[in-house]
């Protein structure tokens, strides 16, 4: 699968970089949460479900991971590398990240609250969804 890739128009100048996200415009969709995840420890892989209707952009504001995403035909993995670049997570793709530096910060924004329903979190599952939809 072809990752889309969100691109963040970088406002530095000598004083240092700034970013500005704005709602419908720097990503396709209204922001109703944003979450970041952390100090993710050593080794660690997480993610590992799909959605069945939440849409999000990830984006590493620091640091670095690997965001690996399957649409049930192929897997592809991105390189968060950037805090400039941001990938779309769209609903009805498996994803899971890896790989993360000790200071990474993913800043993720989603179009909808935190709702445990909308989770697949069985890739069996997630490949019954799929057949279903
Ligand atoms: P989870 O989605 O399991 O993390 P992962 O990215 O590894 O799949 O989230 C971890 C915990 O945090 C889980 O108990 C659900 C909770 N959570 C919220 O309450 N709100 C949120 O916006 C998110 C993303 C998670």
């Amino acid at each position: 699968m072809t990752p889309e890739l969100v691109e963040f128009k970088q406002l530095g100048d000598d004083r240092g970089n700034l970013i500005a996200v704005e709602s419908g415009r720097s990503v396709p969709f209204t922001i109703e949460r944003a979450y970041y995840i952390y100090n993710t420890a050593d080794g660690v892989e997480r993610g590992f479900h799909a959605h069945k209707a939440l849409t999000q952009v990830a984006v590493a504001v620091a640091g670095s991971c690997d965001m690996i995403l399957d649409d049930g035909n192929a897997e592809v993995s991105v390189p968060m590398d950037s805090p400039g670049k941001g990938v779309l997570i769209a609903p009805g793709v498996w994803h899971y990240m890896k790989s993360f530096s000790p200071d990474c910060v993913l800043l993720v924004f989603a179009d909808a609250h935190y709702d445990e329903s909308d989770y697949i979190r069985d890739y069996g599952e997630f490949k019954q969804w799929l057949k279903e939809r």
